[in-house]
């Protein structure tokens, strides 16, 4: 047998029951229109068994709105010689677990002693198709060593999937005949309709017989044989799902395709499966050479964006949590745009169009949430699901004691994310060059959006300037706060440029230009407004020391040394409470050294050197935000402190691999994976951009001995290749190769 290669698979050699709901999220599988966490195919008790798939959302109370977990493809019963086979019983022998990320492929093997003595070998794969994305195939070879005896296999489709307790199924229908079976369901409110059609295969040497079970919601497959010591079978399950939000008969589709598959169809599946996941990593592979740890764990993050990526479909964005777990309930945030979308840009532009569409189409939600505040032009939720329509939810249980409430106000006052979506925008339209996209799509965004900023301006008569009150930044830690730095740079940023983008368009393209204005009734005195908001709106920078004050009045808080409080292994909102760490300075995530990193322009050296040396030992690193450790590691690789910034991107490639927040078990830090990407590529591989293109300032982890990454450029792929030559200078890039 091949051993599992090290900088390509994630394994897992022991079997540790109380890792589980961890190990879960590190071995989901998926393809871009769905995926499955690494729960087993025989089940295990309190497991939190999920396939989500894009944008099959239903209501729910609290949160609104949630991913509803679809019914099941990998159940799997198996019945050795009459004893159930599951882990929770008997003992496990052995026990080896490996997802390959060249592939998507997750294999198991496991020898299993049942209550009775008898010792068997299971070895389970299981793929969701990348090149045919509606398919998902498991199969399952079982070997008994020290026994003769039957096996028998139960293969259903269970219609009672929950989220968590909370049912969205409704059943329309289902059949389970010649060796197939299908099942049709709707979700509760939403009335997205499911089908879910699936075969078994079974090779023995032995008679073999099959029966239907046409159990309510639950249409099963049965297969009895017998099997000798030391004889094999193999099973094989293919299921292929349809919904009504991809064709309005998706039963029909369902069933008409996996007719059309071969039997058995793995192998015929398999070759374009990997040929695809080839491509795929062709044109985003990053190679770290002497640190092993690094190179997995940033292949791993890439993987978890790429098997979340929408390919055929711009009505879905990518969740905090990916779709790899109920944490968020499939919530879309800034994650996106901010975090995950940079890698998409900058190697599968085709991607991050998808995912900048999904904004555009959901235009209409945010018109509707800034005309809820009584504002003007779009106000993208701070949790966006759907339709763009806000779905924070306003009270949650507290964490600590969830006999009580707590209020959310992210969901009122964070607005920086109606900003965020252009910054994207731009970062795109700047990598691509286009132009299509922004004449059709992206400039009404950023009109509506400017449009919103300049109506939630306040003006201040006293020092004749306009301000923002009542937010929150970033940094979660501190709410109800005035001119937030970061809020009110990214209002200004985000005026300036649309007025830009509206004379680029009135020289460029005149006739598209008048479309917008009557479509939205752009007239030449808004857009002379649009300038005086943004030329007045107050920025906190002190140039006698070149810091930047987080929000009003934020020096006058308690400062606090974090230092004192080591060890520690919990949050500083945990340690003090809501209100408490509220009081201090303390930052869930570096504020304004995100502005710096995405506005480079705004700090120069001597004020940037000032704002990390000031926030950054007030920064709760590890236990804040999941977001911070990746942007932290790159303003340190531009100040040139190479340990720190290493420390601080092996937090954030670490994040969810260690569970540093003991929290993963919710599902993947999409953020934090799309950090990892640009820690490696703009931080120590200092891949920059500017008006005349591309540049590269290396400055690689001393130990690295080599760095090779891909990036997209107007159109051209290109392969930067960064040999370590110690400390770094600029003109140790000479021997760099990059080849097209
Ligand atoms: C962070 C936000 C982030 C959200 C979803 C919060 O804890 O503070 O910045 O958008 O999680 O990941």
């Amino acid at each position: 047998m091949q051993l599992p290669d090290p900088a390509w698979c994630i394994t897992q050699n022991s079997w540790e029951p109380a890792h589980q709901r961890h190990s879960e999220t590190i071995f989901t599988i998926g393809n871009g229109y769905l995926s499955t966490r690494g729960v087993f195919e025989e089940g295990y008790p309190r497991e939190s068994r999920a396939t989500f798939l894009h944008g099959v959302f239903d209501d729910v109370p609290i949160v609104f709105t949630e991913l509803a977990n679809i019914p099941d493809w990998l159940e799997l019963t198996i019945l050795l010689d009459g004893e159930h086979y599951c882990l929770n019983m008997g003992e496990v022998l052995f026990f080896e677990r490996s997802l390959d990320l060249r592939n998507g492929l997750l294999t198991r093997r496991v020898r299993w002693r049942s209550p009775q003595g008898n010792i068997t070998l299971l070895e389970f794969e299981r793929f969701a198709s990348l090149a045919d994305s509606h398919t998902t195939l498991l199969r399952v070879k079982i070997t008994p060593e020290n026994y003769s005896g039957t096996v028998e296999i139960h293969a259903g489709i269970n219609g009672e999937a929950d989220n968590e307790g909370y049912k969205h199924w409704e059943w329309l229908g289902q059949a389970a005949h010649n060796g197939s079976l299908w099942l049709h369901t709707r979700t509760r409110a939403s009335q997205i309709e499911l089908a879910a059609a699936a075969r078994l295969s079974l090779k023995s040497q032995s008679d073999i017989q099959m029966e239907s079970w046409n159990v309510h919601n639950h249409p099963t497959l049965v297969r009895r044989t017998a099997l000798r010591a030391g004889e094999s079978i193999e099973i094989e399950k293919v299921v292929v799902y349809y919904t009504s939000r991809d064709t309005s008969h998706p039963l029909d589709a369902a069933r008409q395709h996996l007719a059309e598959l071969p039997n058995p169809a793995w192998d015929s599946l398999w070759r374009p499966h990997q040929e695809n996941w080839e491509k795929e990593w062709q044109t985003c592979d990053v190679e770290i050479e002497g640190d092993p740890e690094a190179q997995i764990a940033v292949r791993f993050s890439l993987f978890q964006l790429l098997i979340a990526a929408p390919r055929q479909d711009e009505h879905v964005s990518i969740g905090a949590k990916t779709l790899s777990g109920y944490g968020y309930r499939g919530h879309v945030f800034w994650d996106t745009e901010i975090f995950m979308l940079p890698f998409f840009t900058y190697t599968q532009p085709a991607i991050a169009r998808n995912l900048l569409s999904y904004r555009y189409h959901n235009l209409d939600g945010a018109r509707r949430k800034a005309r809820a505040n009584g504002f003007e032009g779009a106000q993208y939720p701070w949790e966006s699901a759907a339709t763009g329509d806000e779905v924070t939810p306003t009270w949650v249980p507290h964490f600590a004691d969830r006999t009580k409430m707590v209020r959310i106000w992210t969901g009122d006052i964070e607005i920086h994310i109606s900003a965020m979506i252009c910054y994207a925008l731009c970062q795109y339209w700047k990598a691509t060059g286009d132009d299509h996209f922004i004449l059709h799509r992206g400039a009404e965004i950023f009109f509506e959006v400017a449009r919103f900023w300049a109506s939630r301006a306040e003006w201040n008569k006293e020092h004749s300037r306009y301000e923002f009150h009542d937010v929150i930044g970033p940094d979660e830690y501190h709410d109800h706060v005035d001119n937030n730095a970061f809020t009110n740079a990214f209002a200004r940023w985000t005026l300036q440029n649309a007025i830009r983008l509206y004379s680029w368009l009135t020289r460029n393209h005149p006739d598209i230009a008048a479309t917008y204005c009557e479509k939205l009734h752009l007239m030449p005195a808004e857009l002379q407004q649009w300038q005086d908001v943004a030329e007045k709106i107050y920025f906190p920078y002190d140039p006698q020391t070149g810091l930047i004050e987080q929000f009003d009045g934020y020096f006058q808080r308690r400062d606090v040394d974090l230092q004192a409080l080591e060890p520690r292994s919990e949050s500083i909102q945990s340690i003090f409470g809501i209100e408490g760490a509220n009081l201090t300075q303390v930052l869930k995530q570096p504020d304004v050294l995100m502005l710096a990193y995405l506005l480079p322009e705004l700090l120069d050296e001597r004020s940037l050197q000032a704002n990390y040396d000031y926030y950054t030992p007030r920064t709760d690193h590890t236990y804040g935000s999941s977001l911070g450790p990746s942007i932290q590691a790159i303003m340190a690789c531009r100040l040139g402190k190479q340990e720190d910034a290493y420390e601080h991107f092996m937090r954030a490639a670490r994040a969810d691999l260690r569970d540093v927040r003991g929290n993963a078990g919710d599902g993947i830090h999409g953020a934090s994976a799309g950090g990892v990407w640009q820690a490696v590529v703009f931080g120590f591989g200092g891949l920059h951009m500017d008006q005349h293109g591309w540049h590269i300032v290396p400055r690689l982890p001393s130990h690295w001995k080599r760095l090779k990454f891909h990036f997209t450029w107007r159109g051209h792929p290109y392969l930067i290749d960064l040999p370590n030559h110690g400390p770094f200078s600029s003109e140790a890039q000479d021997d760099s190769r990059v080849s097209l």
